[in-house]
């Protein structure tokens, strides 16, 4: 039988859409049109309210090309949001899986309207065998589920739960196998990578972040580390030292900041200043050299955000110069406290996205003009039209080389010729 799966929302759901797919494996192969498949699933996202509000349409949708018989299942956050309510909508719709009931596909998939989106679930230990990598060079790991922290915007401990570390021989053992396939690098998943180690849901030795990162440093074969989301507030000096001296972690960092005003930061519920995010951006730069990449999560006109604190934001984007920012208006979400507090007008969301896009973009050609030149280290994984081959430089720029299969699964040193926005171009060193 043939699975199509849409995959919507984060480098976590990314995963979870490989769970399924290795776990399903035995009976059903990938196809790549929802319309020759006889199990659909469609793996969502809340975070934000407009994919939520298309889900529906795009179920009717699917339903209508669909084969007669096919199954469809709506899985991730938005299922563990709207649960049951989902069915009561779209009655077509055969069951709905949580974004922490991933380890029950198979039964999902056997039960006519089987709804499971527990937030207790404990997923740690559930072993995924077959494990499936949408990528034969690289995968990725989580090493915790659920998220303990309660920013005051988002729903993701609502859709996920409590924050649980993955036992580290099961997260060792993981990275072996990866080696083991010849793929070189990992990413370690969790919503606070560097909170990882202070819940367990059974008795482990005392670990965290920074010492798991030492002991992944050792697998022979596996050659880049990278990790999604570590927090600002967890970033200790033992934290950067690692970081920064460890060659085998790729120097790319995640700093979601969210906004550079300590007022809206304490509204946000965020537990760092605007002083300590600027003070670890740049003590990783003078760790690292110029060659740190960082990237940074920001949301606008969150409630209460008056022009001096949207200023604030923009001052920390000039201080720090983000190699990439991910932008967003601030979404009312339910069950979050900041949905009922006074919203800013959606004309002055929209103004304050649209210039601080344009002026990153700005800083970002100024960055990637200065590229050229230089020699990166490109793990090769992927080919591109007119005969590119292409892969990420250890900091994280996307690179493209005339080149071929030979290519793929390397990592070659290029010299940079030309940038663009998002793809610098090069020759081979
Ligand atoms: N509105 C807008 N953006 C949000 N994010 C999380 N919740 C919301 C919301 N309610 C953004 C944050 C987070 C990223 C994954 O999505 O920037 O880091
Ligand atoms: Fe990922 Fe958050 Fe979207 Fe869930 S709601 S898929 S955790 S980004």
């Amino acid at each position: 039988m043939k699975l199509f799966v849409r995959t919507l929302g984060c480098a976590m759901n990314v995963k979870d859409s490989e769970h399924f797919i290795s776990q399903l494996k035995d009976d059903y192969e990938l196809c790549d049109s929802p319309n020759d498949a006889d199990l659909v699933l469609i793996n969502t996202c809340s975070v934000r309210e407009k994919p939520v509000q298309k889900l529906f349409s795009e179920l009717g949708a699917l339903h209508r090309d669909m084969k007669s018989g096919a199954k469809l299942g709506v899985c991730g956050c938005t299922a563990s949001h709207l649960g049951e309510a989902i069915i009561k909508r779209a009655p077509y719709v055969s069951f709905v899986l949580g974004a922490r009931n991933v380890s029950l596909i198979r039964e999902a998939v056997a039960t006519p309207r089987f709804v499971r989106t527990s937030i207790e679930n404990d997923e740690t230990n559930f072993e995924f065998e077959n494990s499936y990598s949408s990528n034969p060079y690289k995968s990725y790991i989580n090493i915790m589920v659920g998220c303990d922290k309660k920013c005051t915007y988002c729903i993701v401990p609502h859709t996920r739960g409590d924050e649980l570390s993955v036992p580290k021989s099961i997260i060792l053992a993981e990275a072996r196998k990866v080696a083991e396939s010849g793929a070189k690098e990992i990413c370690l998943l969790g919503q606070n990578v560097n909170n990882y180690g202070k819940r367990f849901s059974s008795e482990q030795e005392k670990i965290d972040f920074s010492d798991l990162l030492c002991e992944l440093c050792e697998i022979k074969g596996i050659e880049r580390i990278r990790f999604t989301s570590p927090h600002p507030l967890h970033m200790d000096d033992k934290f950067l030292e690692v970081f920064s001296t460890q060659p085998k972690i790729c120097k790319s960092i995640h700093m979601p900041l969210q906004s550079g005003s300590t007022a809206i930061l304490k509204a946000m519920k965020r537990g760092y200043t605007k002083e300590w995010f600027l003070n670890r951006a740049s003590r990783l730069r003078e760790l690292c050299g110029d060659k740190l990449s960082i990237s940074t999560d920001i949301i606008v006109a969150f409630p209460g955000e008056s022009d001096a604190d949207f200023k604030d934001t923009m001052d920390v984007i000039e201080k720090v110069r983000f190699e990439q920012i991910f932008s967003f208006k601030y979404s009312p979400r339910p069950l979050t406290p900041a949905a009922n507090m006074e919203q800013i007008e959606p004309k002055i969301a929209s103004e304050r996205l649209s210039h601080l896009q344009s002026r990153h973009n700005e800083i970002l050609d100024d960055i990637t003009n200065s590229k050229v030149g230089e020699v990166m280290s490109v793990y090769f994984d992927e080919l591109r039209a007119g005969g590119k081959a292409a892969g990420r430089s250890d900091n994280n720029f996307a690179v493209a080389v005339k080149g071929s299969e030979e290519l793929l699964g390397k990592v070659c040193d290029v010299r940079i010729t030309s940038a663009q926005r998002m793809l610098l171009s090069g020759e081979l060193a």
